[in-house]
């Protein structure tokens, strides 16, 4: 018998990756999706083959963190052996603007999964993962962050996935669920949401070699982040639920890098090498050198751009009311017991990332040349 997966947040970055993994592990996989005005399922279009077809494992449901009726009902009937919690507003600086609702999603929503699964008497049958975040050690009380090392939430998001951490581990000490808390550091991928700040990144340098857009604008360039690959996290996922004991578990690479230097990559792929100058919302990116040699291996011509051009500049709009300025993670516990090892380090992401929105530009700088008017999705 084929074991049962329900995802939630099965249409964000991570719900496809984890449901790419479990179907190729031979899981019948049920993802929950919002309903949104337009198709929301762009990400898991590859994985979903209709209703129709006889040999689908793949099955998605309308649901809501907000809704316990929904969600109690959606589990009761899927009777799940593992539910992948990873549904969430999840955008920091989003947070601030939607505090209330993202403590309803975030928070009270992992409490919501939690109890359907005790008061449907499901204990016993059901592993639980909860997607638990960096973000919890916001303002960092000891560098690197580990299992122990206590938390300091800055952000509306944060606090709202620490009451979600801390009732995870209570109806696991309190009734005996088997649920986890997979404590992520950031993750990226080519299906990142465009709005983080890695995929904007490598999103406009794509968009500013094709001669599609002129700058970038962006918030705090000194942030650190500890970033690894979503594909090589949603394993993290799995094995954290296959593990004989429910625990918390810190998933990070060991490695921290400035925004600025995420910057600097990204440009450095399609042969644009940029310095920065000034200070404060002053500074700015300008091209320093231009690798025509490198351009062309992408295929691409730089004619339009010279040296000494800003390319990146700084808008406070960006800054949040309360920032992180550094997250590193010790991964040490996840390597000894679970084996965690990586595929993808930080510059097979910037390549993977790169790779793949110079594909999708290249498309739309395409249908832009065939007449068609393209999206420009500014935020
Ligand atoms: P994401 O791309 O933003 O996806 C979030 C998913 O949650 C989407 O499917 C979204 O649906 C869904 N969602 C949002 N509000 C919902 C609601 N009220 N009811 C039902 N579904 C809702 O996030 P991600 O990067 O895949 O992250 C997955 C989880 O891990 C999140 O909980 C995030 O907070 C956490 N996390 C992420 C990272 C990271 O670096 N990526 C690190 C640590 C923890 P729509 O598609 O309709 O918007
Ligand atoms: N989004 C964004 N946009 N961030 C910017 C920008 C910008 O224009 N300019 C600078 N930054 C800085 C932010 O201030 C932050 O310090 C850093 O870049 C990373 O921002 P995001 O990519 O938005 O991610 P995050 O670290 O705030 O949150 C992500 O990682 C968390 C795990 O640590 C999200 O995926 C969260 O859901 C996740 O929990």
């Amino acid at each position: 018998m084929a074991k049962v997966a329900l995802i939630t947040g099965v249409t964000g970055q991570d719900g496809a990756y984890l449901s790419e993994f479990l179907l190729s592990k031979g899981y019948e996989v049920h993802g929950i999706k919002r309903r949104a005005s337009l198709f929301n399922t762009d990400r898991i279009d590859h994985l979903f083959e209709g209703h129709h077809c006889k040999h689908n494992n793949f099955y998605l449901h309308y649901g809501d963190m907000t809704d316990s009726m929904n969600l109690t009902r959606l589990i009761a009937d899927i009777c799940p052996d593992e539910i992948y919690n990873l549904a969430a507003q999840s955008h920091v600086a989003v947070s601030f603007e939607t505090p209330e609702y993202t403590a309803n999603a975030d928070g009270i929503g992992t409490l919501r999964i939690l109890d359907a699964v005790r008061f449907l008497k499901l204990i016993d049958k059901c592993r639980i993962y909860q997607a638990s975040t960096s973000e919890l050690y916001g303002k960092v009380q000891e560098i690197p962050q580990n299992e122990k090392t206590p938390f300091y939430p800055r952000s509306p998001y944060a606090v709202a996935k620490m009451y979600a951490y801390w009732i995870t581990v209570n109806y696991r000490e309190a009734y005996n669920v088997f649920a986890c808390n997979g404590i992520l550091f950031n993750h990226e991928s080519p299906v990142r949401g465009e709005t983080f700040v890695t995929r904007k990144i490598t999103r406009a340098a794509a968009k500013i070699s094709l001669n599609l857009q002129e700058k970038l604008y962006l918030g705090n360039l000194d942030a650190k982040r500890d970033w690894g690959h979503a594909k090589d996290y949603v394993k993290m996922m799995w094995m954290i639920l296959q593990y004989k004991d429910p625990e918390d578990w810190v998933i990070a690479t060991g490695q921290t890098t400035m925004v600025r230097d995420f910057v600097k990559l990204a440009f450095e792929y399609c042969g644009i090498a940029l310095e920065f100058v000034g200070k404060g919302i002053d500074e700015k990116g300008v091209i320093a050198k231009l690798d025509f040699h490198k351009a062309k291996e992408h295929h691409l011509d730089l004619s339009h751009l010279k040296i000494g051009q800003e390319l990146v500049c700084v808008d406070p709009q960006y800054f949040r009311p309360t920032e992180v300025d550094l997250l590193l993670g010790d991964p040490s516990k996840a390597e000894e017991k679970l084996g965690w090892n990586r595929e993808f380090n930080l510059e097979d992401l910037v390549c993977d990332m790169m790779r793949s929105d110079l594909k999708l530009m290249n498309k739309d700088k395409y249908l832009q040349e065939g007449g068609y008017t393209i999206m420009r999705y500014y935020e």
